[in-house]
C-alpha cells in the first residue's frame, strides 16, 4: 500500500527553490535592509497583492526580528496579459489607502519577470513624491526582462520558466505552495487559463 500523496504532487514537475531556501534568503534580505534603513524612522513596506503576499507576511516578520519597524501599505494591481506574458498595461484594483508624501517607501515583489510592472509602479509611486523608493523583489528572471527597474534588492534569480507557488498561481491556484516550482506541462491543459 503506498502512502497518501500530497494533491500538489501530481501537478508539480520539479522545485525551484526550496522552503528552507527562501527562509534563508529572507533572512538575509531583512538583515541587509535593516542595516541600510538603520536611522529610519518609518519605513513603508507597500506590498503588490495578490503575488506578494507570502513574501510580505515573512520578509514583515523577518524585518521585526532584526528589530526594524515597518508599516504595511497593499496595493493589488493586475497586467492585462497575453498568454503568461504581461503588457505592461496595468489594472489599479486596489489604490494605496494613504499619502505616501515624504516617506521612504519599500515596494514589495514576488516576481519581476519583463519588468513591465513594476516600472509601471515605481513611476506611479514617484508621482505621490515619497521621499525614498526601492524595491525588494524575491524572484527575478534576467532572461525575460523587457525593462530594467532599479532593483535593490533580489532574493534569486531564476530561469524564464512559467512558475508557480509562493505567492503565485496559475489561473489563480498553487499560491499557497511554500516553495517556488515548475508545473508538469499537462497541467496547462487540465486546468485551463
Ligand atoms: C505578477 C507579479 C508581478 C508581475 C510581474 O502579478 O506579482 O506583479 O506579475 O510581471 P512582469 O514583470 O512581467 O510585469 P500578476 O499580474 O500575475 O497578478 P497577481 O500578483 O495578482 O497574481
Amino acid at each position: 500500500m503506498g502512502g497518501e500523496r500530497l494533491w500538489y504532487e501530481r501537478d508539480v514537475e520539479r522545485v525551484i527553490v526550496t522552503e528552507e531556501q527562501i527562509a534563508t534568503r529572507t533572512a538575509e534580505l531583512a538583515k541587509q535592509v535593516s542595516a541600510d534603513y538603520q536611522g529610519v524612522d518609518r519605513l513603508l513596506l507597500v506590498s503588490v497583492l495578490k503575488g506578494a503576499l507570502m513574501f510580505t507576511a515573512d520578509f514583515a516578520r523577518a524585518l521585526g526580528r532584526c528589530g526594524t519597524p515597518v508599516e504595511l501599505e497593499f496595493m493589488a494591481i493586475s497586467s492585462y496579459r497575453q498568454g503568461t506574458t504581461s503588457s505592461g498595461v496595468v489594472r489599479i484594483l486596489k489604490d494605496l489607502d494613504r499619502d505616501i508624501g515624504g516617506a521612504h517607501v519599500l515596494v514589495v515583489e514576488d516576481i519581476v519577470d519583463s519588468g513591465l510592472t513594476l516600472s509601471w509602479l515605481l513611476k506611479y509611486l514617484a508621482s505621490r513624491s515619497p521621499a525614498t523608493v526601492e524595491v525588494a523583489a524575491l524572484f527575478r528572471k534576467p532572461g525575460a526582462m523587457r525593462t530594467a527597474p532599479p532593483l535593490k534588492y533580489v532574493g534569486f534569480d531564476i530561469p524564464s520558466d512559467f512558475v508557480i507557488g509562493y505567492g503565485l498561481d496559475y489561473a489563480e491556484k498553487y499560491r499557497e505552495l511554500p516553495f517556488l516550482a515548475v508545473l508538469k506541462p499537462e497541467v496547462y491543459r487540465r486546468v485551463g487559463g
